[in-house]
């Protein structure tokens, strides 16, 4: 089990951005210090479509990026002459989006002759959890589930990952979305339907568990079909708090079995959780007590950085410039990751 000192991280101020989907944000690292990390979030937008519009998201950050900049300098009193490279997101997301971002963050280390780097989305939240347990033994079975993603990761080190499963259709926090809105709540309706969850019967109401083959893939679209035809036929005699308990259970459970599974399979050091979906308590807790009873340790990304957020981006980003890697000019943005083609 290599401890982290045996990393070298880039030890000196890093501004990092992200900018992939619907959060406008902006942190200064240095080495795996959080001082600063503001995200000016467009949910509010994408309420009024019940989701996101590609356009409408990227006419968002160019409004919100300089600001955003700013407030992240002034809240971590760092001056844009103290910075010494510049991370920024530039896969997978939406391409309007992201080249707002990675313009900034070019033109910022142009500007002040410094080295700029272009990070995977999927890199920032697998290396999150370090932000709460700095010394969580490697090799990690990570759990990713947010909005966009559900991975499982077998993270031999940092910049080491091997995809073990992955969602064949809906994300997990797509899944909570859809099921959500359903059920009535707002868009995005993940932690409305868990809120709701927590006095509700999980027993009541049997929904189907989808698993995908013998590996660790999951599946989500079928339960939206069958919430669908729960919500139709119960009519107004549906109690809410008991399907969302139901909806909940099905969700998480696939995604606990999948993950202590692969962590015992692999025989990982560590169980590791990350994305806007790791704020589910019910999944945090059932992974928290799952790894207890392996005898292995389990952290789950601080609250504050499951959902997008660029400090993750910024840990990212020190990982890689400290192993001495830099990206061009040319360096463009992609929609899809390259974290398992070993291009990255
Ligand atoms: O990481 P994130 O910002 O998504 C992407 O940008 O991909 O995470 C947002 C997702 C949404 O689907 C939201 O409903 C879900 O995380 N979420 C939750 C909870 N809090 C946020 N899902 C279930 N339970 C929660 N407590
Ligand atoms: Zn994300």
């Amino acid at each position: 089990m290599p401890p982290l000192l045996e990393f070298k991280l880039f030890s000196e101020p890093i501004l990092a951005i992200e900018s992939s989907c619907d959060e406008t944000s902006a942190a200064i690292v240095q080495g795996l210090e959080i001082k600063s990390n503001v995200v000016a979030s467009q949910i509010d937008l994408h309420r009024t479509t019940g989701g996101v519009v590609p356009e409408r998201a990227a006419r968002a950050h160019v409004e919100a990026i300089l600001p955003t900049i700013e407030g992240a300098q002034n809240l971590a009193g760092v001056q844009l002459q103290d910075l010494r490279a510049v991370g920024a997101t530039n896969r997978p997301g939406l391409i309007g989006s992201l080249s707002v971002g990675v313009c900034a963050a070019k033109a910022i280390a142009f500007d002040l002759a410094i080295p700029w780097i272009g990070i995977d989305h999927l890199e920032g939240h697998l290396l999150s959890p370090l932000a709460h347990d700095p010394n969580l033994p490697f090799p990690w079975t990570c759990l990713l589930v947010s909005g966009g993603h559900t991975e499982l990761v077998e993270i031999a080190r940092p910049l080491r990952y091997r995809p073990l499963g992955q969602t064949l259709d809906d994300a997990a926090g797509e899944a909570f979305d859809k099921t959500a809105r359903l059920l009535g709540f707002d868009y995005p309706g993940g932690r409305a339907l868990s809120e709701a969850a927590e006095s509700g019967d999980p027993g009541r109401y049997r929904l189907p568990r989808y698993s995908p083959g013998q590996g660790y893939d999951f599946s989500f679209s079928g339960l939206k079909t069958a919430v669908l035809r729960l919500v139709e036929s119960e009519g107004s005699a549906l109690r809410v708090e008991d399907a969302a308990a139901s909806i909940e259970a099905a969700i998480v459970e696939p995604l606990v079995e999948r993950t202590l599974r692969a962590s015992e399979d692999a025989r990982t050091s560590a169980i590791a959780l990350a994305g806007g979906v790791a704020a589910n308590l019910r999944l945090r807790a059932a992974l928290a007590q799952g790894a207890a009873r392996m005898g292995v340790p389990f952290a789950a990304a601080p609250p504050e950085l499951c959902t997008d957020n660029a400090a993750m981006i910024g840990i990212a980003a020190a990982f890689r410039l400290g192993a001495g890697e830099r990206s061009g000019w040319e360096m463009d943005c992609s929609a899809t990751s390259s974290l398992w083609d070993g291009s990255s």
